[in-house]
């Protein structure tokens, strides 16, 4: 297979870098995993987790889609989510998005781009509750951008309006669901200021409370 004969030789290489370091990394490494975060990003090669983190393997669960989407009804975001926060209790959920993010430029135009449009049309319904804000910008590139943000503050409210997370903070588990933007053109994160800790934040028809049985 020599079109992965590079990636094996950089994995090789990456290996025997680790256990120069540390001789025992691998070990640990995979006697336990307990990270602190739960990223949910966007698929873009552009944007890896860890290293705009600058956090090591073992130290954020990840979650990656097209657009950083979190739909109620998609069993592999829900797994992951569920995953993180009840078996690995993670304590902070960071939806990530990215400026210039081509899912989000995607939604915000006509063209029929196939399968993925099914996909996308969340953001474009994020699009029309927003509309006036997005279309009194001018500039497409920076109305896309805005449209970004907006996007992460909607996916916050839907992880924050999940049952496992309702349920997390139910049961009194310390959990907290972050929006972030990262930029390409810079390599750094801002972050969006919204911070959820708690049911009260939610909207209070998608809140749950103790159900006596
Ligand atoms: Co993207």
């Amino acid at each position: 297979m020599p079109d992965l004969e590079k990636l094996f030789e950089n994995n090789r290489r990456w290996a025997e870098r680790q256990l120069a370091d540390d001789a025992d990394y691998f070990r640990r490494l995979s006697s336990i995993q307990s990270p602190q975060f739960l990223w949910i990003g966007c698929s873009d090669s552009r944007v890896p987790a860890n290293q705009i983190l600058g956090l090591a393997p073992g130290e954020v669960f990840v979650h990656r889609n097209i657009a950083n989407l979190v739909i109620s009804t998609d069993l592999n975001c829900l797994s992951v989510l569920q995953y993180g926060v009840e078996v690995l209790q993670v304590a902070h959920i960071i939806v990530c998005g990215h400026y210039g993010c081509g899912g989000v430029r995607g939604a915000c135009e006509n063209a029929e781009l196939g399968l993925i449009d099914n996909w996308l049309r969340n953001i474009k319904d994020t699009y029309t509750r927003h509309r006036a804000e997005l279309e009194a910008i001018e500039d497409p590139m920076a109305r896309s951008d805005r449209l970004c943000e907006l996007n992460v503050l909607a996916q916050v409210r839907s992880v924050s309006q999940t049952t496992i997370v309702q349920n997390a903070w139910l049961r009194g588990q310390p959990l907290a669901v972050h929006g972030l933007i990262y930029s390409i053109q810079d390599g750094l994160l801002r972050d969006l200021a919204v911070r959820i800790t708690n049911s009260d934040q939610v909207e209070a028809i998608y809140t749950m409370h103790a159900v006596k049985r």
